[in-house]
């Protein structure tokens, strides 16, 4: 074994998953393509990680296709991703062989990053939480709720794409709060789910009636709306904003894979003007320099029980692919991970 490194590099590749075609559409997995290739060796300042634990983000979907608040991945580029990982090695990095960091080391089993691009991680619960509440969904909401949304106890909050990765901690951490929290979903299993985590209220987004069981379900209308999902909902849930509201927008995921739904729902401006709702957007690299303040509270969260980690935990990294397929289409409960390397959770909900 090469001096200082964990692993053999000449006995091992290092396996990728990059973007193959632009999708236009629905993704498929012939959008992505496969290689493998040696494993690199970090110069001064790097350090090569083995990737532990890749997240799946709906924004994947967006990067293949679109410049965003990051360029567009270019064809036969790595699929950009967050990652949970161990270092294998290192150069004048200030970092430790052995050390966790969080990054973005993409769909690939190892990766080379400069020290200032990763965030050392201190484990203290199981790397799927790590990766889920504490981890870059969990820091959105985190963010999304109590710096842009800001609501005070007693406010109706309402959560689409409420049993996922993002909408399932806005929901627990705004009933901490003392809000009255409702959440959207696309099934009855995952109405259920939100029910035992404490919601007051859930509503399936695909009922033909959304528009009065949203109302029924908020009786003193809405205060703050966390939008995950943009589209159709969000024309709905418009319709209920209270004076003084805000829309916390997340993201519009509704409009990823179906572009018949990114334009601006009806309402805009006039319900924002009579009704003198804010609507303002936000990305969690906003606050990166506070990021370990934030992971302290919610370790707290979830250490008190406060905050229950839900996560779903898909095992080699040649799924991320149809992992990523699946979120897009609702198949997710809680964040969704993948498990390249090693010792994942011992409480993961394991895909069967
Ligand atoms: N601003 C930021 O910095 C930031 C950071 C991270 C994520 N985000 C955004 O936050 C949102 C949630 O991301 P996430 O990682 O937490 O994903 P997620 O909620 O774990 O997964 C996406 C969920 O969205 C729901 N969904 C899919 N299509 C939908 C549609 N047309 N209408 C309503 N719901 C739909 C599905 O659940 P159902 O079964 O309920 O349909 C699916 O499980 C995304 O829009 C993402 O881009 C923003």
């Amino acid at each position: 074994v090469t001096a200082g490194w964990l692993i053999d590099p000449s006995t091992q590749g290092n396996r990728r998953i990059l973007l193959a075609s632009v999708p236009s559409g629905e993704l498929r997995e012939d959008h992505f393509a496969r290689d493998e290739v040696a494993v690199p060796s970090p110069e001064a300042g790097e350090l090569l990680c083995r990737n532990l634990v890749l997240s799946i983000d709906p924004a994947a979907r967006a990067w293949m296709s679109q410049r965003t608040y990051r360029a567009q991945l270019s064809m036969g580029e790595v699929m950009a991703g967050y990652t949970l990982s161990q270092v294998v090695a290192e150069c004048h990095s200030g970092y430790a062989v052995g050390d966790l960091v969080f990054g973005q080391g993409g769909w690939q089993q190892f990766s080379l990053a400069r020290a200032e691009d990763v965030h050392p991680v201190r484990r203290r619960f199981d790397l799927a939480t790590h990766m889920s509440t504490l981890g870059i969904t969990g820091l959105t909401a985190y963010f999304g709720l109590v710096r842009v949304g800001a609501p005070k106890p007693g406010a109706t909050v309402v959560v689409s794409a409420a049993a996922g990765a993002t909408g399932n901690v806005v929901g627990q951490l705004a009933r901490v709060i003392g809000c009255r929290v409702v959440g959207l979903a696309g099934s009855d299993a995952k109405l259920g789910l939100l029910t035992r985590l404490g919601f007051d209220a859930v509503v399936n987004y695909r009922d033909p009636g959304l528009r009065s069981a949203l109302r029924d379900a908020c009786p003193d209308g809405v205060d703050l709306y966390f939008d995950n999902v943009g589209g159709p909902v969000l024309a709905t849930v418009l319709s209920l904003m209270n004076i003084h509201g805000c829309v916390v927008c997340c993201g519009a995921i509704a409009g990823y894979d179906h572009p018949e739904n990114a334009t601006s729902p009806p309402g805009i401006p006039g319900i924002l003007v009579t009704r003198r709702v804010r609507m303002e957007g936000f990305l969690v690299h906003d606050y990166e320099h506070e990021w370990d303040a934030a992971e302290e509270i919610l370790a707290g969260h979830v250490s008190r029980g406060e905050i229950e980690p839900l996560h779903q935990v898909i095992d080699g990294l040649d799924n991320a692919p149809k992992a990523l397929i699946g979120l897009l289409a609702g198949a997710n409960v809680g964040k969704c991970l993948v498990a390249i390397a090693g010792e994942v959770s011992g409480r993961a909900v394991r895909r069967p």
